[in-house]
């Protein structure tokens, strides 16, 4: 540093998400957070879900007030025109390594790159999607100390840990028979963990199976951080987060992250907008609709940003939506269905009465909607996290990573949902819905009201995701060698 005043600039972290839906938001969370306590922050963005960003969000808007904030945008390398949804978004992965991840670190490696002189200091942070594997080795080698953010629960990491012990103890592969068998070796799970609540990436016949192996590298390297942060609270993962611990020697759980941006807002009585960085149009018409319907009533139907239904499950859900006869609203996105356009008429019918479908809604708003009364959801993280926070209580339908072991947490050990994993049969479908909206409703919703108390309370002055963000400020400031 070269004068007084260059002495006294902020901290400056780099964050780089996957760029898919899940892990932008919460990261784009991160980055409004740090902002508010006048952190400088580049955020790493590909061309293509920049192009989103500004077209579908409010979030260029947020951030421009923050002049410490900046954009930086590195093309992934696929065409314009390539869909990246649906069942497309596999070839993401080789598109981040082979280009986006080469041209960041050329980047990176000129250390003044990202820096103004006077203004911004070169970067004394990186904040890493805990996804990306090269972060650790690259880190090191320039010299930046480095912090994971893990989008998924705590619990989904945990799980990997011990992923070689599952492979030598050969409980993976999972055999058909051990499906339902509780598995042993991963502590703080053994009482209620079965196979089929494993992450869904350890379903594979081949132990060498490439998606299984490179998710474990990943895993291997989040020791090497300084530090890793949770998108999860004390009241939510306290147990396995404690056990965490002997591998993980600074843990930051400050979330659920969405609501901890509100709480921070409401007390700076800032006026900034709350980010949500949809890839998405919002379609609003559906909060108009959800106004005329009673309290409680309308079950929210949602997969996520990247589950792929196939017509026949989309077939069975929707007959177990109609026959319930409940209400509902469902999030179809064009890009979600495979194997055929043709919708029995008997639905169609079935869902100008009591339904109403739409491409993309404003989730938060939705489940924070009075009408709203049960989640059937896919139990992506965040809006797993949505849900508990808006006390939504859960219908699960995992589709693949994490969501296999979220589900279980949600009907297990939270006790605010169900878990129907591996079958959307219409009459189990029908069942669930029943049972939650109806035969058990007074019992999950006083269990998720209860969840969400605590949610709250958490990312309040006092709270403990409050004081672990408190601490996680003042350690990234600690990094600063001026
Ligand atoms: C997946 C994983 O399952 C998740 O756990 C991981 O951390 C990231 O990748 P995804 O399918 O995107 O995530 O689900 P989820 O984590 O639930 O995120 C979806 C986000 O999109 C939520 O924040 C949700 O509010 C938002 N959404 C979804 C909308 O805003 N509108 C919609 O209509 C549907």
């Amino acid at each position: 540093m070269s004068s007084k005043s260059e002495e006294k600039l902020p901290a400056h972290v780099v964050i780089f998400p996957f760029p898919a839906q899940g892990h932008m938001n919460s990261m784009l969370n991160l980055a409004h957070l740090f902002c508010l306590t006048d952190f400088h922050v580049t955020f790493i963005v590909s061309e293509f879900t920049h192009r989103l960003l500004l077209k579908n969000t409010s979030v260029p808007a947020t951030f421009a007030a923050y002049p410490g904030f900046q954009f930086r945008i590195i093309p992934d390398g696929l065409p314009d025109d390539h869909p990246r949804f649906g069942d497309r978004i596999p070839d993401i992965v080789p598109a981040v390594s082979n280009t986006m991840v080469p041209l960041f670190k050329k980047m990176m490696a000129d250390k003044h790159l990202l820096a103004s002189p006077g203004h911004r200091r070169p970067a004394t942070c990186f904040v890493a999607d805990g996804f990306f594997s090269f972060a650790a080795d690259f880190a090191e080698e320039i010299g930046l100390p480095l912090v994971y953010f893990r989008t998924p629960s705590a619990a989904y990491l945990w799980a990997y840990f011990h992923v070689d012990d599952l492979i030598q103890a050969q409980q993976i592969p999972i055999k058909e028979k051990s499906m339902d068998e509780l598995v042993k070796g991963i502590p703080g799970m053994e009482g209620f963990l079965r196979g089929r609540d494993l992450p869904g990436f350890f379903r594979t016949d081949d132990v060498n199976d490439h998606l299984l192996q490179s998710l474990a590298a990943a895993t291997r390297q989040v020791v090497r951080a300084q530090a890793v942060i949770f998108n999860t609270f004390e009241d939510l993962e306290g147990p396995i987060l404690s056990i965490m611990l002997e591998k993980l020697p600074r843990i930051y759980n400050i979330g659920p992250i969405h609501e901890h941006q509100k709480s921070r807002l409401k007390e700076k009585k800032s006026e900034a907008s709350i980010v949500a960085g949809n890839f998405w149009e919002e379609d609003r018409s559906c909060i108009d609709w959800l106004n005329d319907q009673p309290p409680r009533s309308v079950i929210y139907v949602s997969f996520g940003s990247l589950t792929v239904v196939t017509r026949e499950q989309l077939i069975e859900f929707w007959h177990g939506l109609v026959n319930s006869s409940q209400r509902f609203l469902w999030v179809m996105r064009p890009d979600s269905i495979t194997g055929g356009d043709q919708i029995p008429p008997e639905l169609m019918e079935g869902t100008k009465e009591k339904g109403y479908l739409v491409k993309w809604a404003p989730q938060e708003e939705v489940l924070n909607h009075p009408s709203i009364g049960a989640f059937l959801t896919h139990s992506g993280w965040n809006s797993t996290l949505e849900s508990v926070v808006a006390g939504v209580p859960m219908i699960c339908w995992p589709y693949f990573g994490d969501q296999t072991i979220n589900s279980r947490f949600v009907s297990e050990i939270w006790k605010i949902g169900l878990d129907i994993k591996d079958t959307c049969d219409r009459l189990i479908v029908e069942k669930a819905i029943r049972e939650v909206m109806e035969v058990r409703k007074d019992e999950f919703l006083e269990r998720a009201n209860g969840m969400a108390k605590m949610a709250k309370k958490a990312v309040e002055r006092g709270g403990s995701s409050y004081g672990s963000l408190d601490a996680l400020i003042e350690y990234i400031k600690s990094l600063i060698i001026s």
